[in-house]
This record gives C-alpha cells, structure tokens and sequence, in this order.
C-alpha cells in the first residue's frame, strides 16, 4: 500500500470508530504497558526514560523495520531487568510491524521513534486503536502528514487519549520558569526573537553491497528530505517549538534561504547544511532563525526573545533574563527526557489535566517545514500556503529496491510544493 491510500483508509476508519475496542489504560491499574516502534537511539533512550518515570512501566513489545536494530535494542534493554518482559513473540520486524503491534490489546502506551517520516501513519493507526502515545518529534516531513496529525490529534480528544511530544522544553523546569516570567511582563512586550541550532555534522552509515536503495536511505534517513524533513525540521523544530511557545501563535509567513556547501557527496543525499528564515508572527513580529550542520563552524543552541524593557535567552539547563530585574535560572532542573514521560503518565492515570501536544507539534512542525519550503523555491512562503499544500513527500512505494535519490532543490527554479523525486516534479 502506498501512503495516499494508507492515509485514505487509515482516516475512514478512525471517523467510523465510535466505540473503543478495550478500555484505555484504567487510573489505578497497577501496570502500564508500552510498547515501542522504532528501536534505534533516540527509541531505546525513551523507553530507559518511560521506565525511570514511573514503576508501573512494563516494556511488552518492540517494532522496527529491521532485525538488527531490534535485536540491539533488546540487548540494551537487558539493563532494566525485570520491567521488561519481551519474549521473541512480542517482538514485530517489517513494514507492517507498527501495525502488529498496535492491534494487540494488551498495549497501553506506544512510543513512536522511527524516522519523522512515518510518524502520521504510525500516530493515525495508534490513535485507531485506543493508544496513549509519545512520540518523538518532527511528526511530520510534508503538510500532507501534519494535516493527518492533526485529525489524529482531534480524535485522540474524542477518544480521551493523551499525547505528548518529544519536543522536552515543554517540560523542563527552566524553560516553564523563564515562559511564565515572560508572559508575566517582565521583559515588557516581545519584539522580535531569534534561535540558532548550529552544530557540526551526524553520522553516516556507509553504503553495504547487500543494501538496495530504499535500505540505503532508510538507514541513512537524515540526509533524506522525504525521511527526515531536512534538518531545518529534523532538529531545529525544538527551537522553533520555543519560539512558538514564547510568542503564543505560529508565523503568518517566511522567507529562507539555504544551501549545501560542505556536505555535497553522494552519501548526504540531497539535503541542505544550512538554513537561515525570517520568519513573520502576527503584528509584525519577527523571528531570524538559523541552522547549520557544518564541521568546524561555530556552533550555538538556543533561543532569544526581545522584550521592550529586556531579552530572555533560554537554552536546556539556562534561562538568563537581562532585564530590570536582571534574573538566572538557580533551581533543580530534572532531566527533562523523564520528566515529559512523568508529565504523559500523570495525564493517562488522570492526575493531571489531560495533555494532547498533537496540535501545537503539528503546527511547530509545520513552521519548521514552510522554512524549508521557502529555502528549497526561494519563495515567501505563508502559513496558509503551507497548511494546505499538498506536498506529499511519499515514495512511490514502501517496498525495498530502486529508489531514485531525489533532487537536489535549487532556489529560485525549484517550485515550492516540488516533491523532488524529479527535477521538474
Ligand atoms: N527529542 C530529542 O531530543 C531527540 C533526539 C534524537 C532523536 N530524536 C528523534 O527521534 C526519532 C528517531 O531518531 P533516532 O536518532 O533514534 O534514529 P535511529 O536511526 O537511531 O532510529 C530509528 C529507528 O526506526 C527504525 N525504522 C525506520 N523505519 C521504520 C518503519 N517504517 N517501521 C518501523 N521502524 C522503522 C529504524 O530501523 C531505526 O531502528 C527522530 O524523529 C528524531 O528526530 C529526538
């Protein structure tokens, strides 16, 4: 099945669900069971952090694509002793492996961790079946899976389901403490902000004669914009998520430019090492937001808001205010990988009020996503232009063999809602 019809059925058949097959996890209930999908780095730390979070936490199933990630996984998982219990029937390899897991009743809680690509699938089918889920961020590479992100979100509420995302400023001490200095005035009025996520380069994995090309870029995904979104929103949405959060709306429109200077070789597929947006909120406000993942250059992240009577610059583990009431962040900050699972679990058992982050990831996805839209054409892109595009990234089939590299995007020539599967797509 391609993703369009995917997407197709997946959305039918959650409008049809009225009722639940099963009871969602019940407040009280002494055990919470999880399952992952996505059993690589960032999908093994999570469940390690789900587990420190709370001791109901029982690791039941694994999902990946490819064995040798999940046997790996299951390795390190050995350290957590008796909170997992996985056996070799728990454990689901293959394209239709989140499927296989997301149908057995038995699982509460889901992580998603695969990369971004697949995440509005994967969030749309765990929702279908009743699942509390935590997935990781980007959750989407197009308009076309924010969009599904979003309905998915939508009846997550119906469904009283909770939904965090990986995005865990949301949940760190320092970062809470310095938004509710800022929305209690005392930087003054906000009047521009910037944020920088600028590092070297990642890893790559070099090409293996038995890859086809689909498992070449799967294992690369980084370097692939219909995998990762490129790294404007692969990894730069966690500042752009802040900036969001510190302005209360999402930008009316951009204006991006970009490139790829030092990573032009075959095995960084096609996507850029750099960006830099201008991006427009409401009332003329402007954001100037930069990446980069450039060996040897200088590196920053974080994030900068101007008031009129101050600047906030807010960093994981900083807040520093320069203001009238000069202030810096002092107190415990515990680590936020485990405080947003404390947070989702509080939400589930209904200690909490409920947390649904569908929408707002959605929406800070979607700000990550018109920024590179705009640098990719060199277009002004505006929110509405991006919320409706239908710019669907998808391969022309989830099957492993051929797979064309996509174009690399020229500005100026190459059209906003380009797939880049072919030069002239
Ligand atoms: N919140 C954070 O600070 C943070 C940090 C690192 C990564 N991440 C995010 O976590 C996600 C995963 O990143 P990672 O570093 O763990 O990557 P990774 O490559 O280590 O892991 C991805 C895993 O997904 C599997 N996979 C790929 N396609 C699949 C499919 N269709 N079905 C099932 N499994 C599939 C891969 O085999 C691999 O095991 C990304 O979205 C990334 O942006 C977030």
């Amino acid at each position: 099945m391609n993703r369009r019809a995917f997407i197709g059925a997946s959305i039918a058949g959650t409008a049809a669900t009225t009722m639940f097959h099963r009871a969602v996890w019940a407040a009280g209930a002494d055990r919470l069971n999880v399952g992952l999908i996505g059993c690589g780095g960032r999908g093994t730390g999570a469940l390690f952090n789900a587990v420190d979070a709370s001791p109901e936490v029982q690791v039941a199933a694994l999902a990946d694509l490819f064995p040798d990630r999940l046997t790996r996984c299951r390795g390190y998982l050995n350290e957590i002793g008796d909170r997992v219990n996985v056996s070799d029937e728990d454990c689901y390899i293959g394209w239709d492996a989140y499927r296989e897991l997301l149908a057995r009743p038995d699982i509460d809680l889901v992580i998603l961790a695969t990369p971004p690509h697949f995440r509005p699938m994967m969030a749309a089918e765990a929702v279908r079946q009743n699942k509390h889920v935590f997935m990781e961020k980007p959750v989407a590479v197009d308009p076309t899976g924010v969009r599904l992100v979003m309905a998915a979100g939508d009846i997550a509420d119906q469904k009283k389901l909770s939904i965090v995302a990986g995005t865990q400023r949301r949940h760190e001490a320092c970062y809470l403490e310095a938004m509710n200095r800022i929305r209690d005035g005392e930087i003054g009025e906000i009047v521009a902000a910037r944020c920088y996520w600028n590092q070297g380069g990642l890893w790559n994995h070099a090409r293996r004669d038995e890859w086809s090309d689909m498992e070449w870029q799967l294992r690369n995904w980084l370097y692939f914009t219909w995998l990762s979104g490129d790294h404007i929103t692969e990894q730069h949405v966690h500042n752009l998520d802040a900036i969001n959060w510190a302005l209360g709306a999402h930008p009316v429109k951009c204006t991006g430019m970009g490139g790829r200077q030092s990573r032009t070789a075959p095995e960084y597929g096609h996507c850029f090492d750099h960006f830099a947006v201008d991006y427009e909120y409401p009332g003329d406000i402007h954001t100037i937001s930069m990446c980069r993942q450039t060996d040897g250059a200088a590196g920053r992240v974080g994030e900068v808001v101007q008031g009129t009577r101050g600047r906030a610059a807010l960093n994981s583990g900083q807040a520093r205010f320069e203001s009238g009431a000069t202030w810096e962040f002092a107190a415990e900050n515990p680590n936020p990988y485990v405080q947003e699972h404390r947070d989702l679990h509080a939400s589930i058992r209904g200690e909490s009020p409920r947390l649904n982050e569908a929408r707002r990831i959605a929406e800070s996805t979607l700000t990550a996503i018109m920024g590179r839209m705009s640098a990719y054409s060199g277009k002004v892109i505006s929110w509405d232009e991006a919320l409706h595009s239908d710019l669907d990234l998808a391969p022309p089939a989830y099957a492993f063999g051929d797979l064309d590299v996509p174009a690399v995007p020229i500005p100026g020539s190459t059209a906003p809602h380009d797939t880049l599967w072919t030069p002239e797509a």
